[in-house]
């Protein structure tokens, strides 16, 4: 999906040819014949080497496709989710990119979270007891701690961490800014806006304060691209829409679709739509379990293909979860996986080298 270089291919011709304009130069015909026998010696050994290496990587490369690995809100298998210890786990790990939520704050500021409110991943209860509320039109008249009632500040005080075991104590929800510092050069960026059509409702451009905050972000470190692509991804067509027609950003965008796939995006025809938008899809793993042919489909149309979530966290065994990952990236091709374990995916990566080496070339 995201491509692999073959630096190995690359060295090794570089060697060679090295090597041959040495052994054929004027300066090496003059040498004597004691220098003449080491030196061939030396360049047959560091050719011999360099040949094992490449072809271990060119064995990679028969491998159908490059494969993208997407760290589910980091490895959050292991780590509190959308928090910058889960991301870092992530790099460690060999997540090609980590996958994170984007909310707003009171004071419009952009911070990561996944839920619109704090009462799961936070502390927010004990710290501000008083300020939860029941939003108008909830009929289960439960209160919440809504993102949107606090400003940025306030939201730097909770602990984000302690939920997920008592060494994560003490982490903050990072911010938009820092998490993309953070990742500069180790990882790619999937970033998820949640709900835009809800706070573009409440007067908040979302969208633009995002692109806003990556203007910013490129101006400071041009290069930054090279180690850490951004996409921008959403369950919302017409936010993706406003972010390519009326905002006009030129970033790849995937359009997010649920398990049951309203309002129906998954068709061919559906599909021909989001191609007019997006450059990929991130489908539900169950509606690619129903029906295998989207992503045939999809790529028929050029679109790029990463299914959620993978993961652990519901209780699925590793050895049969890498085994499903293995089986979405390989047999039924998806260019990437979303997860929560990213461990698990490197690892069923690296064991389709073996799998998968084939005489026979495939075209994905
Ligand atoms: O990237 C896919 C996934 O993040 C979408 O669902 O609820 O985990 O944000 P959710
Ligand atoms: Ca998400």
């Amino acid at each position: 999906m995201f491509g692999l270089e073959t630096k190995a291919q690359e060295w090794h011709r570089d060697l060679t040819t090295l090597c041959a304009f040495f052994l054929s130069s004027a300066v090496f015909r003059r040498c004597g014949l004691a220098i003449l026998k080491r030196s061939l010696h030396i360049a047959l050994a560091v050719l011999l080497i360099f040949s094992y290496s490449t072809t271990a990587q060119q064995q990679t490369q028969d491998v159908p496709s490059a494969k993208t690995i997407i760290a589910h809100r980091g490895a959050s298998a292991y780590a509190p989710e959308n928090t910058l210890p889960a991301f870092r786990l992530a790099f460690e790990m060999g997540a090609d990119f980590i996958e994170y939520d984007v909310q707003v704050t009171k004071d419009k500021q952009l911070v990561i979270l996944h839920d619109q409110t704090l009462e799961r991943t936070t502390n927010v209860e004990e710290i501000f007891p008083a300020r939860s509320r029941i939003a108008a039109g909830d009929k289960s008249e439960k209160k919440h701690w809504y993102v949107y009632d606090f400003t940025l500040a306030e939201i730097k005080k909770l602990d984000a961490g302690s939920w997920a075991g008592a060494k994560f104590r003490g982490t903050s929800v990072p911010t938009f800014r820092e998490t993309l510092d953070f990742a500069r050069g180790r990882a790619g960026h999937l970033i998820e806006l949640k709900v835009p059509d809800e706070y573009n409702a409440r007067g908040v451009d979302m969208e633009r304060l995002t692109l806003a905050e990556l203007k910013r972000y490129y101006r400071a470190t041009p290069k930054s691209q090279k180690g850490s692509p951004i996409i921008i991804q959403s369950f919302s067509a017409r936010s993706l829409q406003k972010i390519a027609a009326e905002l006009k950003s030129p970033l790849p965008l995937h359009l997010l679709t649920t398990a049951d796939d309203k309002p129906g995006w998954l068709t061919r025809e559906g599909l021909a739509k989001v191609k007019s938008f997006c450059v990929g899809i991130s489908p539900h793993r169950e509606s690619v379990i129903r029906n295998p042919d989207i992503i045939t489909w999809a790529h028929e149309l050029g679109l790029q293909v990463t299914p959620y979530t993978f993961t652990t966290i519901k209780s699925q065994e590793p050895q049969l979860l890498r085994a499903e990952m293995l089986r979405f990236l390989y047999t039924l091709k998806a260019d990437g996986v979303i997860t929560d374990n990213p461990d698990l995916a490197v690892e069923a990566r690296t064991k389709s080298v073996s799998v998968f080496i084939a005489p026979s070339p495939s075209s994905r």
